[in-house]
């Protein structure tokens, strides 16, 4: 029985909240990611329900992070619902000749052909993605919804709209009412570098494109779609004024003049001959195709004869997905190994016996953390199934309990780095277990290397992770610096193996291309916790130039207070560290990373940074361009549910009028603008007497500032 709000204290509440973001996060990774919930519905519906009690309850308790502010994993309370006009329905599988067969031989029976009836099917690859409909008026899109359970989905039209491949208007000769559905996905390649970005400011990674897309997708601010590479396919319609085509064939050709992509690998078939050619066709060529499919659809080409086959249940008569073998495999755990990441994370690496999954030898697989392996009671020895998820990097599923032999041992991590021998601690409410060496470890140094060479950092052509690797090993590079002296060993260079002078000469000039960098692609590149792409654009925006935000940044590691409660006092905060936090979107953790990276006591760190300094000529970074206006040096915070704005919006707008948003409220905030619902920034406003104005009242001042 849970206790009574009106009896607990605010740090109860407070801890609470805690312990339910991470039991909330655990049970939605065991639901989205590993398919293998833990609790039923109805219990994990009580965590949320009780997290949203006690956040109603006590607004200013409710964490950065908190689960209420999580999409993408339950129907997710921000989304609208919306009622499909023509329910979006799944489809029955194939999985051999003989159920091709059989379902050549039911359309036949049902349509009452002769012998020489010839039944044309479509066949498409059928996309791993989520499928949406996207409706368009009078050739205007105007609205999107996601599946949901068929009948009723999710209005992500604002999302919708940020994505390339769907048209906001319809090119020609389009139905009044028309409805498109078809898959929303992520590449191979673009998955990659957003799981790569996200590893890199230490945010959960996606487990396959699937959910990096649905992930994508469902988010509450729509600014955050626009940055994902999501790609679209259209393959069927919904609610329709007038009949699409004669056949699915001259549909699908409609569907690309009016500007949507359709799959390039979509052929017509004849016979169940044909349509096992080309599932085997598309097979052999699914891993170059650069997504994810899961199998290939067929459809019965003429739409007179698809209207009269109609319905069984859920799914059509006349289509069937022909499923591709999934891609698992059982192979024996011969030992479990630690790698140490950038930021000494000690991530437990499956060594296995190798094994051909989906056409590729395994050897290696993740085991993610030490939770991951408890929970599974993996054992050393033991006989494991693994998956390529996605053509990722593979993982280890399960463990068959039954064939575990007499001599498997159990798995403890290390409490010591494996490299360094440092201390390794697991901080409490983290999944990992991390070295406490930092530069003085010599696997977080090379993985900062290779981060500081990556494609979102100084993107150097043609030195990639393995060069980086090479050079390290043979004492040419240490540290960032190094890379910028490496033209003193050109003769080294010119020497080694595979290296000629041509390849030589062509490193040293992107390097020297690189010689100048912007602050924003600089402070990415420093690899330091909690800081993407975003937060280093920001703060480089901020602080302008090299020089401002190392001097900023150090003054914060000294004001930077230990004593958690007076830390919360806001005349003991110093201005340097104030002026952080108050970048909104930065919070305390964020600043605490900055200003443990610029501790005095972080000897290697300074070395780095001056070695590094003078060896580059870092370009400053202007602020974004804003018109003069009364809002020009004011600063602003926006509180509360905007209706007539999304947040990013009233931010970028604020941002253009050459006002500062910041996200809480101090004595230096000038105006708190106030949606609704909104918590105790409106009160603290008040308290110290900061000027409150309404959306309206924001809006009239905007417009006459413009
Ligand atoms: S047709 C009434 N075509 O597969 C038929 N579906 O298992 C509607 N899918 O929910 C579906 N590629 O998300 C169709 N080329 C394709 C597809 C496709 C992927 C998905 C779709 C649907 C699921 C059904």
């Amino acid at each position: 029985m849970k206790t009574d709000i009106s009896k607990l204290t605010e740090p109860e509440v407070a801890a609470e909240l805690q312990l339910l973001a991470i039991e909330i996060a655990a049970h939605d990774t065991r639901y989205y990611q590993e398919d293998a919930p833990t609790v039923t519905d109805a219990e994990y519906d009580a965590l949320r329900r009780r997290n949203q009690v006690l956040e109603t309850a006590f607004p200013h308790l409710v964490l950065e992070d908190s689960p209420s502010k999580w999409v993408g994993a339950a129907p997710a309370a921000g989304f609208g619902k919306i009622e499909h006009a023509v329910p979006m329905l799944s489809l029955g599988n194939a999985f051999d000749e003989d159920d091709i067969r059989e379902f050549f031989a039911r359309i036949r029976r049902f349509l009452n052909l002769a012998e020489d009836d010839q039944v044309t099917l479509v066949g498409e690859p059928k996309i791993d993605g989520l499928s949406i409909s996207l409706r368009y008026e009078e050739g205007k899109f105007v609205q999107a919804a996601t599946r949901g359970d068929g009948r009723v989905g999710e209005n992500v039209t604002t999302n919708a709209r940020t994505i390339e491949e769907i048209p906001d208007r319809l090119s020609s000769d389009f139905p009044a009412v028309l409805e498109i559905r078809g898959e929303i996905y992520m590449s191979h390649v673009d998955f990659a570098a957003l799981n790569e970005t996200r590893k890199a400011s230490e945010a959960q990674v996606f487990a396959n494109p699937r959910n990096a897309a649905a992930g994508s997708l469902r988010q509450l601010d729509p600014s955050i779609t626009a940055q994902r590479p999501l790609r679209f396919f259209g393959y069927s319609w919904g609610e329709i004024s007038e009949p699409p085509a004669d056949n699915q064939w001259d549909f699908l050709q409609r569907l690309k003049s009016w500007g949507f992509p359709i799959n390039p690998e979509t052929r017509r078939c004849d016979t169940p001959e044909d349509i096992m050619a080309l599932h085997a066709g598309i097979g052999a060529k699914r891993a170059l195709l650069g997504y994810d499919i899961d199998g290939v659809v067929y459809k019965v080409d003429r739409l007179d004869w698809q209207n009269r086959l109609g319905f069984i249940s859920r799914a059509p008569r006349w289509a069937i997905a022909h499923k591709f073998p999934a891609e698992k495999a059982l192979t024996v755990l011969k030992e479990i190994d630690i790698q140490v990441g950038r930021t000494g994370a000690l991530t437990p690496v499956a060594r296995l016996e190798p094994v051909t999954v989906g056409g590729v030898v395994v050897s290696n697989a993740t085991l993610h953390n030490e939770d991951y392996i408890i929970e599974r009671d993996i054992h050393i020895g033991d006989t494991v199934t693994i998956q390529r998820a996605g053509d990722v990097i593979p993982q280890v599923l399960d463990v068959i309990a039954d064939k575990r032999p007499e001599d498997a041992r159990p798995y403890k991590i290390p409490d010591h780095c494996p490299e360094c021998d440092s201390l390794a601690v697991r901080e409490v409410g983290e999944a990992v277990r991390r070295c406490t060496a930092g530069l003085i470890c010599p696997a977080q140094r090379l993985e900062r290397l290779k981060h500081f060479v990556s494609r979102q950092a100084l993107d150097i052509d043609g030195l990639g992770g393995k060069h980086i690797e090479a050079f390290e090993n043979d004492g040419l590079i240490d540290g960032p610096g190094d890379i910028f002296r490496l033209r003193d060993h050109a003769g080294v260079l010119r020497g080694r193996e595979g290296w000629g002078d041509k390849s030589v000469d062509n490193l040293l000039d992107a390097i020297e291309e690189r010689r100048s960098i912007g602050l924003d692609r600089l402070i990415y590149a420093l690899g330091i916790r909690q800081v993407g792409e975003t937060t280093a654009r920001l703060l480089a925006r901020t602080y302008g130039s090299y020089d401002a935000w190392r001097r900023a940044m150090e003054q914060v590691s000294l004001e930077r207070n230990n004593n958690a409660e007076e830390r919360k006092n806001p005349d003991l905060i110093g201005d340097a560290y104030a002026e952080l936090c108050n970048i909104d979107t930065i919070g305390m953790t964020v600043a605490d990373e900055l200003a443990g990276f610029f501790n005095a006591d972080n000897v290697e760190n300074r070395r780095m940074l001056d070695d590094l300094g003078a060896e580059l000529n870092v370009e400053d970074m202007a602020p974004p361009e804003t018109t003069d206006s009364t809002l020009t040096g004011k600063t602003v915070v926006f509180t509360g549910t905007l209706e007539t704005m999304t947040r990013s919006e009233a931010k970028v707008k604020a941002e253009s009028l050459g006002a500062k948003v910041s996200g809480s409220v101090s004595k230096k905030t000038d105006y708190v603008i106030v949606g609704a619902d909104a918590g105790s920034k409106a009160k603290k406003a008040a308290d110290f007497g900061i000027t409150v104005l309404s959306e309206e009242n924001w809006q009239d001042m905007i417009g006459g500032a413009t």
